[in-house]
């Protein structure tokens, strides 16, 4: 008997759970779900089972038979959350929940599921799975969503969204669904979806999962996007009518090979899906816009490195692409290393091996293991079976199992990005964009030149640089909040109230931590402002950007 998992109560002796059924009903007013969860084991099991659960009320357990069960809750940890035990007494396994729900959460434990889901009837449901359709419900007023998930899915992929939600049709396979004030703006930037599916399948093969949807979340959801297979959840910040938003959905696109497809055993295999998923956006983006374009992205990605590896200074295990997460809440060392060197690593080997050897590589590794969750481990012995001279021209034990940035990765070098950095570079020197450099600049060009800027500047060249352009004021979320961040850091007063503005509108993580550390770090008035505008702000963030900002403020007393 040991964990399987260091987040996960799951033990080794017990069996996995093969199916869930769940019955839900949501209550609005209470702010509850409540209803039952029946699982199937992938064998007979007597005696104990452990499953996970965080807040949770369970009401009662039983068997097939409708036998009552005897199960036990134990007190809560702060990471793991309370440990459910339901002893079970012959071969058939049932368990009765309250809430959503309990269950082996740990991503070695592939379920396929099916849902009932109770709702208003003027609401409509989305899950990650197929939809059956909608059946009455016992009164008038609610009505009964079906849906139906046949390909078994770790489970942090499970999703459900319930919400005043329509849809317009943008490709063959792909609506988008949102809220009906947004659905065009968010139908107009996502129209070319389906060239990007198709991009996507000659690079990886196949999309396996039928349908591409996406919702459109509102701004308090904590991420760009939710890989959740057959309906990507997106944070609307990107719906901004320039289409420059595009690279999150090529990102979550890809995870449908890497991540959904072959996940990760644990999260100390994290980079196996991300790693993997930054390089193949990347070369999504590079078939569409070409080498260029990717280039920036690619440059913009080594500067988030750089950062992560000095925030991590202290703490090299998370600079690792393998890393050691026991007793360590993901949330909390959630960070670009996994995205950024996973990348970095792989297109290392593409380079070493040539392309042609290593796209083919790619097509085998996900055919492979499709619908596997496998450790860093076993993708080191397939990778060394296919490319048996790997160990010669890389090595693999300081890529994998050391920190920091390897002496042998290769910085990318192109005209474009060469040309933002050095202009970025010669700020403090008095290098100013003149009206040349930017005649062909997208908003890619300003991250990148935004994002290579010191944090920390003068007061006057704060004010310089956003009379010239108003960044401040810019639709495009990471030009804005680039600035801002700027602004924050460097104690700009007269930008406090547009910083405090944007930390009311927005929820996403990527832009309320650089913000919050900012101005938390730049002075006593910017401290003093971060936890007013907390405490005003907080209920509008979802639980785990409370956390990540309570994080913060605890390191910025
Ligand atoms: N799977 C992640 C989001 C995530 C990470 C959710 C960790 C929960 C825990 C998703 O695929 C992602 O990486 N999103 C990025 C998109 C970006 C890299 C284009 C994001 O949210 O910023
Ligand atoms: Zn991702």
């Amino acid at each position: 008997m040991a964990p399987v998992d260091p987040h996960s109560y799951t033990d080794s002796a017990h069996p996995l759970t093969k199916h869930v059924a769940l019955v839900l009903s949501l209550d609005f007013d209470r702010k509850t779900i409540t209803g039952t969860a029946t699982f199937t084991l992938e064998r007979p099991h007597s005696g104990e089972i452990f499953l996970d659960t965080r807040e949770l009320i369970i009401d009662r357990a039983w068997d097939s038979s409708k036998k009552e069960l005897n199960y036990f809750l134990e007190p809560a940890d702060k990471i793991k959350g309370s440990l459910l035990g339901v002893v079970l007494e012959d071969e058939c396994q049932a368990i009765h929940a309250r809430s959503i729900f309990p269950c082996q959460d740990t991503p070695l434990a592939r379920i396929k599921y099916s849902a009932d889901v109770e709702i208003p009837a003027q609401l409509a449901s989305v899950m990650s799975a197929a939809y059956i359709g909608r059946v009455p419900a016992s009164t008038e007023s609610r009505v009964i969503d079906r849906f139906v998930m046949e390909q078994p899915i770790p489970p942090y992929l499970f999703a459900l969204a319930v919400g005043d939600i329509t849809f317009e049709e943008v490709g063959p396979r792909t609506r988008i669904y949102a809220e009906p004030s947004e659905v065009k703006a968010a139908a107009y930037e996502f129209a070319n979806t389906e060239s990007t599916i198709k991009q996507a399948e000659a690079l990886f093969g196949p999309y396996d999962w039928e349908r591409f949807d996406m919702l459109v979340m509102p701004p308090s959801f904590p991420y760009g996007g939710m890989e959740n297979p057959r309906m990507v959840f997106l944070t609307p910040t990107i719906i901004v009518g320039d289409r420059s938003g595009v690279e999150v959905v090529a990102h979550e696109l890809a995870h449908s090979w890497t991540g959904n497809l072959i996940s990760n055993a644990t999260a100390n295999d994290f980079w196996l899906n991300e790693g993997f998923t930054t390089y193949a956006e990347r070369r999504i983006i590079e078939a569409q816009d070409g080498l260029e374009r990717v280039t920036l992205h690619i440059g913009l990605g080594w500067q988030g490195l750089d950062e992560e590896n000095e925030r991590f200074k202290d703490q090299a295990e998370f600079t690792k692409l393998k890393q050691n997460l026991e007793g360590v809440d993901p949330d909390e060392v959630y960070s670009k290393v996994p995205y950024e060197k996973g990348s970095i690593f792989l297109r290392h080997l593409e380079q070493k091996f040539g392309r042609p050897r290593f796209d083919e590589f790619l097509k085998k590794y996900i055919q492979t293991f499709r619908f596997q969750s496998i450790d860093t481990e076993t993708f080191l012995v397939f990778l060394r079976q296919q490319l048996p001279e790997v160990d010669q021209v890389v090595d693999l034990q300081t890529w994998i199992y050391a920190p920091g940035i390897p002496n042998d990765a290769v910085r990318p070098e192109i005209g474009v990005l060469q040309k933002v950095l050095s202009l970025a570079d010669g700020f403090t020197a008095g290098v100013r964009l003149q009206k040349a450099d930017i005649v062909r600049w997208d908003p890619l060009e300003y991250i990148v030149y935004l994002e290579r800027l010191p944090k920390r500047m003068k007061v006057e060249e704060v004010a310089e640089l956003e009379s010239q352009f108003h960044f401040s004021e810019s639709n495009n979320w990471e030009i804005k909040v680039a600035l801002l961040t700027i602004a924050a850091y460097s104690a700009y007063e007269p930008l406090f109230p547009a910083i405090e503005k944007a930390l009311h509108v927005v929820g996403r993580m990527k832009y309320l931590k650089p913000l919050y550390q900012g101005l938390l770090e730049s002075s006593k008035v910017g401290n003093v402002l971060a936890k007013r505008v907390y405490k005003e702000a907080k209920d509008k963030y979802h639980p785990i950007a409370q956390f990540a900002v309570e994080c913060l403020i605890h390191k910025f007393p």
